[in-house]
């Protein structure tokens, strides 16, 4: 049988290309070599929020007094939490296997290798089998970043170094956790250990966390963290691993701290290692697999969306690029946009970001103007809130009034952000915004209190 596609990968941008398609009636073969879902699902978005959300759950409860609420000796029972997240996981995985058969997609878990192509299509080897498809979607994902620090693989052969897949499955709380990398995935960590009761350092290499996180956001984050006991170590370059400490330089020079477990969470790079890419001349560019605005590579048939594009590494971008990837199959043209794609922080209080900040806008020349408003402008905000650190930051095109950014730490901003995003996508006036009606007590209200400050 000749497919009319095969998708390699089945993490959120595979399996969703593998279900639109189906769902036009294209016939469709998804190959996988680990479990569906991919990073997001089984090591990554889905089980470090069922532990965050334990986290939060232990949080409130230490503050409870402020609330009036007395609970007494709270702690992580760790086990407990893993074991939740696990179930939360199985039910996923068998939610998209469920979708899959449903739109009568064909599932073979084994890894896929790049054959070639002949007079019928692509030829992909899956285990001992060939399939033969017209059109290749590659959708392979990422692997974390693991770079030549003296003693860094040797510890990850160890055991005593993890990376974002073993650590959500380590049965014990470290005492002593050590995380390179202060990006999402170190800081997503940070929140929960140290809320299990780990003492936690981060080592990053930048003068500041959070990456490209408006810089006002990430000082809050930063400020909220050190309260609760995380010891940071900025511009701090790691230089080696031994089997009981983490060896970094500083500009007060070589320091060490010792660890019982230590995290690599150093960014992430694309998984396309043993594709057969090369068999087919798939243009790659530093590991990448290069896609145009429709997700298509420099062969015509073969697309790649997700993580191995390497363009934005988030499981939402993914989810677009496979529909956009789908369209475009089907003949309905549709391109993808990357303007207001909204990133999220699930640490407590999360960070919700999309579209320019502050640096960006002036890097990028732009005529802009800026404000910001705390959170304590929400009468939700304040009824709910122990802590009143958080804010909301507009960034506005002055020339047209749209808006080209929203940032915001604090409450509920995982689930507001969205709103803004939708905003900056349909290029909505502050004038436009200013007449929509938003539910009275929410936190989200600051998204229109703050239009009458622009
Ligand atoms: P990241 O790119 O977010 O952060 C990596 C950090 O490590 C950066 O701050 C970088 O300066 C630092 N770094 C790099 N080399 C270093 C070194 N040798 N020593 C010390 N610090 C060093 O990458 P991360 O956190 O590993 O996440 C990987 C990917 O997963 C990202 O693309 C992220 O967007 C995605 N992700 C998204 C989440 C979300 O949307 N909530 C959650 C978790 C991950």
């Amino acid at each position: 049988m000749i497919y009319d596609l095969i998708v390699i990968g089945g993490g959120p941008g595979g399996y969703l290309a593998a279900e639109r398609a189906g769902q036009a009636g294209l016939s469709v073969l998804l190959v996988e070599k680990r479990a569906l879902g991919g990073v997001c699902l089984n090591e990554g978005c889905i089980p470090s929020k069922a532990l965050l959300n334990s986290a939060k759950t232990a949080d409130y409860a230490k503050v409870g007094s402020k609330y009036g609420v007395i609970a007494e000796n709270v702690s992580i029972d760790h086990k407990a939490v893993v074991k939740r997240k696990d179930k939360v996981v199985r039910t996923l995985v068998a939610g998209v296997s469920m979708k899959m058969k449903k739109n009568k997609v064909t599932v073979v878990n084994e890894e896929a290798v790049i054959q070639g192509r002949s007079a019928d299509g692509f030829i992909v080897k899956a285990g001992e089998t060939e399939y033969t498809a017209k059109r290749l979607i590659i959708a392979s994902g990422s692997v974390p970043s693991m770079p030549p620090i003296p003693g860094l693989h040797e510890g990850y052969k160890n055991g005593f170094v993890l990376t974002n897949r073993e650590i959500l499955d380590i049965t014990e709380v470290p005492e002593k956790l050590v995380i390179i990398g202060g990006g999402v995935i170190g800081l997503e960590m940070a929140s929960y250990f140290n809320s299990a009761g780990s003492n936690v350092t981060v080592v990053e290499m930048l003068d500041h966390i959070a990456g490209p996180t408006e810089s006002d956001i990430r000082t809050i984050l930063l400020n909220n963290y050190k309260k609760k006991g995380v010891d940071f170590r900025l511009s701090a370059k790691v230089t080696e691993i031994t089997d009981k400490e983490v060896i970094f330089e500083t500009k007060e020079g070589r320091q060490a701290v010792p660890f019982d477990k230590v995290l690599v969470s150093i960014g992430r790079r694309p998984s396309t290692e043993g594709l057969g890419l090369e068999n087919i001349g798939v243009e790659t560019e530093r590991g990448r697999v290069i896609t145009d605005e429709y997700m298509q590579t420099n062969i015509p048939g073969v697309y790649a969306v997700g993580d191995v594009n390497g363009v934005s590494m988030l499981a939402h971008t993914a989810y677009r690029e496979a529909e956009v990837c789908i369209n475009n199959i089907l003949g309905k043209r549709d391109i993808m946009r990357y303007n207001a794609i909204p990133s999220v922080i699930y640490t407590n209080p999360e960070v919700g970001c999309v579209g320019e900040t502050e640096e960006s806008a002036k890097e990028k020349g732009l005529d802009v103007e800026i404000v910001k408003l705390p959170l304590t402008y929400s009468g939700r905000y304040v009824a709910e809130s122990s802590e009143m650190d958080g804010i909301i930051k507009v960034i506005m095109n002055k020339k047209y009034r749209t808006i080209l950014g929203v940032h915001m730490i604090g409450s509920y901003a995982s689930e507001i952000i969205y709103g803004a995003a939708m905003m900056i996508e349909s290029e909505m006036r502050v004038e436009d915004i200013r007449q929509i009606v938003f539910p009275h007590p929410t936190v989200g209200e600051v998204l229109k209190e703050i239009m009458w400050e622009l």
